[in-house]
């Protein structure tokens, strides 16, 4: 694509960003993998270790469950350590951790490589075998990390629950998954106090009954209570002649599991997505390397949480198989001060950062001095994740942090996707706001309700046409579910869940989620999870949760209760409930307003028409009514 042929406000890369970039020309590239993307994802997976070799690229045969590198058996946690062991890269850094109280400590991969085999001697001593599920429920701590890599190596299926989740939320997803090891961290520091994370895991157990062993990880050393015969402290095990250096790697098919991860979905409570370990791997390896352009000389961070999706592709897999740097931080942005991030970025020379669009909102109300006292002179590329970039934001990041040298790479994906699905390279000029094109061999449309292609400048919903290597393979345990929420609206392709446009250049501007899912601060959360969180309190007979815009969080959770009868309405109420949603579901979950109603506008069939209930709290008109049932 000439430069002349785009229209808009257009930030070009410069000579230098593009002479050094893996990727230089992004029309070629795109033009090469058109005519053959198997071939393409086939050479991309020839890059990494099998210990057997696949037979067929793609297995369609049996839509929409569809096989990669099929026969082929390897081992992604393999990849991301052993195989950098045997190079010289066995001594170059591969952790970097800062703690929020200042602790900090680096890892070479000769030593990651070393503490996650005795991570995984010391569950596979408990226990643990291939196929069974482990929950972990931790602060971003180097024990995350590794504990994830544990588990795949011994082929475990790991549920990492995010940690700003809280006592229901973690219950439910222990129960789903009927995980029988739980690890967990005593506490977290977050914003300069204890997040008690031992105790939330103490109450969600009583509720779930399938974890026979709890490991506790020390970090913040508060007191905790250890449950006899069922919680064991890490530090103490790691002492015991049982724990090996040497825990042979277990092979496993490209199509086995490599984890589960629990996100909201349209209805009910949240889905556990499957991934695995071949197509997974090849999909994060690549988009890590052609989207971030990743050198050993980069030191990458990724700001997001690892108990997200962004953390386990691009703050554990993606960077590790490429043999990157990665650097990794506990606590908040703003703690002590607003600068925590710049002065992070500075003293261990961060090259790439990649972050969310609330964090850059959140962080501009502050000023550009908080930046400007810090030489952040060694980033070179920047990225944005989450929900859609407002082009202020945009700009802000630009200027402030990228200093008008550092690209932003605006990365549209899912949970479901795995990898990116829309995001630019560093070669390819953008435009704030809009994450560019798809991935090269990723056909994207935008349909409109009838499932016709809209034209360009027209909203639709966003679907994906083609395969790709780290798509989610089911919905764990539930097929038809997995049929019914991304293949059913249009047959044969993927549905989104967003509504998008496509300008004339082909970039992609995406609006946000068409469904039950709310997008606050990034997080991804269900309508359903507030609300049932809400009808189990003894006040509450009815109530319904809506987004509604936010200029910092993106989205607010507002909230609209009709309570039992003969209880008053009164503010400490609404404290009360807003305080409950946040124990039950998570402080990420805590609505902003919570409203008392008599009723609530439904369909005939009881559904709750949502965007009346926004349209009143906006004061705009709610458009038609004709399926209102009063
Ligand atoms: O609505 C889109 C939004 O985040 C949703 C996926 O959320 P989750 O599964 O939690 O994964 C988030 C991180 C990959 C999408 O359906 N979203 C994600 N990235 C962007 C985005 N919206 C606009 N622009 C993005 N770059």
């Amino acid at each position: 694509m000439s430069d002349k042929e785009i229209s808009g406000e257009v930030y070009y890369p410069s000579k230098d960003v593009i002479k050094n970039a893996h990727i230089k020309d992004w029309d070629k590239l795109n033009e090469k993998v058109s005519e053959d993307y198997l071939g393409f994802w086939a050479e991309r997976a020839k890059e990494l270790h099998w210990f057997k070799k696949h037979s067929k690229v793609l297995d369609d045969s049996n839509k929409p469950f569809f096989k990669w590198f099929v026969d082929g058996k390897t081992n992604i946690s393999y990849n991301c350590l052993d195989r950098h062991v045997n190079t010289p890269r066995k001594n170059k850094i591969a952790l970097i951790w800062e703690g929020e109280d200042g602790e900090h400590t680096t890892m070479s991969y000769f030593r990651l490589h070393k503490e996650t085999c005795k991570f995984a001697s010391i569950l596979k001593s408990l226990g643990v075998k291939k196929g069974d599920r482990v929950t972990i429920y931790m602060g971003r701590t180097p024990e995350i990390v590794i504990a994830m890599l544990a588990c795949a190596r011994i082929g475990a299926i790991h549920s990492v629950v995010y940690g700003g989740f809280s006592v229901e939320a973690l219950h439910e997803r222990i129960e789903d998954s009927q995980s029988r090891v739980l690890i967990v961290s005593d506490g977290a520091y977050q914003k300069g106090k204890i997040i008690p994370l031992k105790d939330i895991a103490d109450e969600a157990l009583q509720r779930a009954g399938t974890v026979e062993h709890v490991l506790v990880i020390k970090r913040t050393g508060q007191a905790v209570n250890m449950e006899q015969g069922r919680d064991m402290w890490y530090h103490e095990l790691m002492n015991l002649p049982i724990v090996t250096n040497n825990c042979p790697v277990v092979e496993m098919d490209s199509e086995d599991p490599l984890f589960i991860l629990y996100t909201s979905g349209t209805t009910g409570k949240s889905k556990a997505i499957l991934h695995t370990h071949g197509g997974y791997m090849v999909g994060t390896y690549t988009t890590m390397k052609y989207v971030f352009d990743i050198n050993d000389e980069d030191r990458f961070w990724c700001t997001a949480d690892p108990g997200w999706i962004t953390g386990h592709s691009y703050i554990v897999y993606g960077p590790l198989l490429n043999g990157a740097t990665v650097f990794l931080y506990e606590g908040s942005p703003t703690f002590p001060y607003p600068n925590r991030w710049w002065q992070l970025i500075e003293k261990y020379g961060i090259t790439i950062f990649y972050t969310a669009p609330t964090a850059i909102r959140g962080l501009m109300r502050f000023g550009e001095s908080w930046a400007n006292r810090h030489d952040l002179s060694s980033l070179r590329l920047l990225g944005s994740v989450g929900e859609p970039i407002n082009p202020e934001a945009w700009k802000w990041f630009y200027k402030v942090i990228g200093k008008e040298k550092c690209p932003i790479m605006d990365t549209w994906w899912q949970t479901e996707t795995g990898m990116f699905m829309i995001a630019p390279m560093p070669c390819v000029p953008l435009k704030p706001g809009s994450g560019t094109r798809p991935f090269p061999g990723i056909i994207m449309d935008i349909f409109d309700e009838a499932g016709k292609p809209v034209g360009n400048n027209q909203e639709g919903f966003l679907v994906i046409k083609t395969p790709w290597p780290a798509m989610v393979r089911e919905i764990y345990n539930d097929k038809d579910k997995y049929i019914e929420q991304y293949w059913s609206k249009f047959p044969g392709f993927y549905l989104t869940g967003d509504s998008a446009k496509r300008d004339e250049d082909g970039y992609i501007w995406v609006i946000g989620r068409v469904d039950d899912v709310i997008k606050v601060s990034g997080n991804r959360l269900g309508t359903a999870e507030i609300e049932s969180a809400l009808v189990s309190h003894h006040s509450v007979a009815e109530a319904a949760a809506i987004g509604v815009p936010h200029e910092i969080k993106g989205n607010a959770i507002y909230c609209f209760v009709i309570l039992k009868q003969g209880i008053e309405r009164t503010e400490g109420l609404i404290e009360e409930l807003r305080n409950y949603v946040s124990h039950e579901v998570g402080p990420i979950a805590k609505p902003e307003s919570v409203e008392f109603v008599d009723s609530l506008p439904k369909t005939r069939s009881g559904k709750i028409m949502r965007r009346v209930l926004k349209a009143k709290v906006m004061g705009v008109d709610p458009g038609n009514l004709s399926t209102l049932e009063e």
